[in-house]
């Protein structure tokens, strides 16, 4: 039997079942009935189209659909685009909403960051598919391995993994849910090649419902810019009816009042900080780390030092393969002296660094000598390259933002550089300190590129081998290198 000789069966006795009032539809009727009186089953829609804010009432006494959660009025839309914080109900509306599509939609396309987010997340999480099917007693039949889902009418939904493409190229749909797309690692192909398939005449015009929360990449601003698209925007805490007491306490304190909370709580599109220095576009992300880099250093910024105002010490890590330059890991935090120096050793000895970088000018000595004691304590030993800022933050900076404009900077996002970005985004010269991150990835740069400040392009060879001058090789102008920046402690491997 062919997928469409199966369909074509099942249609039939969906129809059967509503025209002919055969016994099997009673049953089935009555069965659902008795369920539904037993408080058994739970529809998500009720008949107030979400003026009841989703609290319980009457024939829904349990949580339900809020407004947000209901397709947008009209016809006139392609795309509806439900942009929300962190467990907001995205997929609890993708679910839903593909459950009430179903009966209309005959081809139906899910797409997931990966084919584990569309399996575990989609249709067998606890707001997936089969978990909201379950809620009101719709059989839908999983084939796990066709990678498909079958619903009652005979609609069959294909799942898609945006870590493929290539498979959305060639099948068409009638109505397709992309869970979380801002996150996919080439959006852009796989929206391209799910709208040419978007095309299935039938009872239901071509339409996809976009879930996510969101990032302000090109793609997301131009969905949102697109007059066939309607977006609605979600808070977390709209949801918090149905979130757990943990699990708010837990994002709250990771994301209120930031700015990147402003995303990931309020499900708003970041848009660039005038005057900042870094932008969205300037970041590129490689999943992993190298195995190997030419040169790498980690760089400390402490807190606590005289110009000060924040009590967070930059602690960032950073490796050079060529002429490309990876942010490692991001160790910073509100540290102790102890805590610090353990935590840039620790770093020093992971990523096995050159050398731990800090700026003299306020404390470095000090710096210098509390990680050296720690070392010792340790029983090891590492090399502290003390540099002294003769120019203002933003002229260090500066050269730095024209690596990652030369698109020679990477940031490595299995360790997660969040809040570093934020930093990055923020931060406008001459409004306020720069925070310790940012000046803690400026060192490391800087150390790595034995050019900044001279204009041209370095070889890796001009910096390698540790001549005199110390290891960058290079005097830097506008920066004074201490005791030249000869090793403090020998170690074997150079
Ligand atoms: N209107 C609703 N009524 C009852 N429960 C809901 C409603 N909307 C969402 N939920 C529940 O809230 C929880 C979070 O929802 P969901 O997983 O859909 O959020 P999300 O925005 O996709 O989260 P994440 O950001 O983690 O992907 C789930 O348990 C879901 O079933
Ligand atoms: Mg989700
Ligand atoms: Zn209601």
């Amino acid at each position: 039997m062919t997928d469409d000789d199966e369909q074509r069966q099942r249609r039939d006795r969906a129809i059967r079942d509503a025209m002919q009032w055969t016994p099997e539809a009673q049953a089935r009727a009555a069965d659902t009935l008795k369920k539904l009186r037993a408080g058994e089953l739970r529809m998500f829609y009720c008949t107030e189209r979400g003026k009841c804010g989703g609290k319980p009432h009457g024939g829904y006494p349990y949580p339900h659909a809020r407004a947000d959660q209901y397709p947008p009025p009209g016809v006139d839309w392609r795309i509806w685009a439900e942009v929300g914080g962190r467990g907001s109900g995205k997929t609890k509306t993708g679910s839903e909403y593909t459950l009430k599509v179903s009966d209309k939609a005959p081809r139906i396309g899910l797409v997931g960051r990966t084919q584990a987010d569309v399996i575990d997340v989609m249709v067998d999480g606890e707001s997936g598919i089969l978990a909201c099917a379950r809620q009101k007693g719709i059989e839908v039949d999983y084939q796990r391995s066709r990678a498909r889902l079958v619903f009652p009418s005979g609609a069959v939904a294909t799942l898609f993994s945006a870590e493929k493409p290539q498979k959305l190229r060639g099948p068409q749909h009638n109505y397709m849910w992309f869970d979380e797309p801002a996150h996919y690692d080439d959006i852009d192909e796989m929206w391209l090649q799910g709208m040419l398939g978007l095309r299935l005449p039938g009872k239901l015009r071509p339409h996809a419902l976009v879930t996510t929360t969101p990032l302000p990449t090109k793609w997301m601003k131009a969905l949102l810019a697109d007059p066939r698209t309607r977006a609605v925007r979600v808070s977390t805490f709209a949801n918090a009816a149905n979130l757990s007491e943990d699990y708010l306490e837990d994002i709250r304190k990771k994301h209120e009042g930031t700015r990147m909370g402003r995303q990931e709580l309020y499900g708003e599109v970041l848009t660039d900080v005038e005057g900042a220095l870094w932008n969205d576009q300037l970041f590129t992300h490689v999943a992993k780390q190298r195995p190997r880099y030419d040169r790498s250093v980690v760089a400390i910024d402490p807190a606590g030092t005289a110009n000060r105002r924040s009590d967070e010490t930059g602690i960032i890590s950073v490796g050079r393969l060529d002429d490309e330059f990876d942010v490692i890991r991001d160790r910073s935090g509100k540290l102790s002296p102890t805590q610090w120096a353990d935590r840039a050793i620790a770093e020093y000895e992971r990523i096995s660094a050159d050398a731990i970088v800090v700026e003299s000018n306020f404390g470095g000595d000090m710096v210098k000598t509390t990680i050296e004691n720690e070392a010792k304590r340790w029983g090891t030993a590492v090399r502290v390259v003390v540099r002294r800022a003769m120019k203002s933050k933003q002229l260090r900076a500066e050269p730095v933002v024209g690596l990652y404009e030369q698109s020679r900077v990477n940031h490595v996002q299995e360790h997660g550089l969040a809040e570093l970005e934020e930093e990055q985004l923020e931060w406008v010269p001459g409004k306020g300190d720069s925070p310790n991150r940012i000046d803690a990835l400026v060192w490391g740069i800087t150390e790595l590129d034995g050019t900044i400040g001279f204009g041209r392009a370095s070889s890796p060879a001009s910096f390698r081998g540790g001549g005199p001058g110390g290891p960058g090789g290079l005097p830097i102008p506008g920066m004074m290198s201490i005791g030249n920046g000869l090793p403090l402690f020998a170690r074997g491997r150079r």
